[in-house]
């Protein structure tokens, strides 16, 4: 048993009320818990004008219930800042996250047969490979960033891998991914730009990837069956998907196992390297590594989700009228000392725990299974390369904030 890792919940909140707050200041950021439990406490649901105005939701309870409650509260937008839409919108299409219900089952559908656990099986070596290459060159230095370094690294090169394009395409994807979650919300224009260069990139990719099934051509990587190519084949009725349909998908895969992924990990490799009993613990007991993987997803859940209210409903004492912004730190549930014992404690072997860093409904993350994946081998594999490791200055460490909270970097040094 632990306590989490410096940056989360050592400072002391000040006696600011709770509304008006900002998703994006550096306590929300570095070290959000101990606002979370003040306001799971008096102020279950709070107001902020701020970035397009927003209702935030802290307990465990309310969010598993909103994220439930589709007719209540629409998919439909899915930043967690910006200008709100009105209903009817053509914002950013992300099939199945910000569909509703009919669609919503469809389009997850499309998406089903790459992500289950059967199929991301096959990437396991490539990931193994790829970390315990990525440890060694760190091994190497002596030391470096996991989080640039290796974290993100990995989880890029498993989306270039599942997406079956060149492993070169990999820094364009953490620039994507980098300007369109962490700046997008600040700068509209920004974000513009980042979407109008992606979509272009995959329709360009499905055009090139639909001429060569033609040419009965493909043949690289996973080969005929990879996910574009198939995004691009006619359905069961024989109609292919519309166009929007294929760009969003394969725009979804890009958006939700990016910087999510390499969040959890980041976040996990700060925590281990910061706490050497935890460390020597995960060594010693291999089989307790599952375990503790759910426990590190639960103490660190990296996801704030936003939902859009689609009548005005009353919670909690406060009035929220139709059509707005609704926010859910997966963070805050996870730490709700109604749900879970000792939640500020990093207990690797904790038995009771039903987090919801996945989230929780007909949404809940389709990717799971493959972060899971990633997250196991990459410990694994950090630990066997590195058995032992320190993080420098980890008081300094910036975290992001918004829809995916993490550290920024993780600097560490190689211990003998
Ligand atoms: C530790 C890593 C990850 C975390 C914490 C995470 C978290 C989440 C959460 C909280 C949702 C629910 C969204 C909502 O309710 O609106 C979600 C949805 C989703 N995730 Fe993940 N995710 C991770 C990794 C991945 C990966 C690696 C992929 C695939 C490459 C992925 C694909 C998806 C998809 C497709 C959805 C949409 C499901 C739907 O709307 O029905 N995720 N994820």
């Amino acid at each position: 048993m632990s306590e989490a890792a410096p940056g989360e919940g050592t400072a002391q909140p000040d006696d600011a009320g709770f509304d008006d707050y900002d998703i994006f200041s550096a306590e929300l950021r570095n070290c959000p818990h101990q606002r979370w439990a003040r306001m799971q406490q008096e102020c279950p649901v709070a107001h902020s004008d701020r970035f397009g105005g927003s209702w935030l939701v802290t307990r465990f309870a309310d969010i598993k219930a909103m994220t439930r409650d589709p007719e209540l509260y629409s998919s439909r937008v899915s930043d967690v800042g910006g200008p709100m839409p009105g209903p009817g919108h053509k914002g950013l299409f992300l099939p199945p996250i910000t569909s509703d219900p009919p669609e919503h089952a469809g389009h997850r559908g499309v998406l089903l047969p790459f992500l289950v656990p059967a199929r991301v099986a096959e990437l396991e070596p490539f990931i193994r490979e790829k970390a315990a290459a990525l440890a060694r060159v760190l091994a190497e230095q002596g030391g470096g960033d996991a989080a640039t370094g290796f974290a993100q690294q990995l989880a890029i090169s498993v989306l270039t891998r599942l997406l079956d394009v060149p492993a070169e395409t990999a820094p364009r994807f953490i620039e994507w991914t980098v300007r369109l979650l962490r700046t997008g919300p600040l700068d509209q224009a920004a974000r513009a730009a980042v979407v109008s260069e992606m979509i272009g990139y995959f329709d360009e990719l499905l055009r090139e990837r639909a001429a060569a099934a033609r040419a009965g051509a493909v043949q690289s990587g996973m080969g005929a069956g990879d996910l574009i190519t198939y995004l691009t084949r006619p359905r069961e009725d024989g109609q292919p998907l519309s166009r929007k349909q294929q760009i969003g998908s394969a725009l979804v895969i890009m958006i939700a196992g990016a910087d999510t992924t390499w969040s959890a990990l980041s976040a996990s490799l700060l925590h281990l390297g910061t706490h050497p009993a935890d460390r020597r613990r995960l060594r010693e007991e291999p089989k307790l590594m599952s375990t503790a993987i759910e426990e590190l997803l639960r103490a660190y859940a990296p996801v704030m989700l936003a939902r859009v209210s689609t009548q005005g409903t009353d919670v909690h004492g406060r009035h929220i009228p139709a059509g707005e912004r609704m926010l859910f730190p997966l963070a805050a549930a996870n730490r709700d000392p109604e749900v879970f014992e000792d939640p500020d404690q990093v207990k690797l072997d904790r038995r009771r725990n039903a987090h919801l860093a996945f989230g929780s409904g007909a949404h809940r993350c389709l990717g799971s299974p493959l972060a899971r994946l990633e997250m196991r081998v990459a410990l694994e594999e950090w630990l066997a390369v590195i058995p032992e490791f320190e993080v420098t200055d980890p008081g300094s460490i910036e975290w992001t904030g918004g829809t995916v909270r993490g550290p920024e970097t993780v600097p560490f040094r190689v211990l003998p």
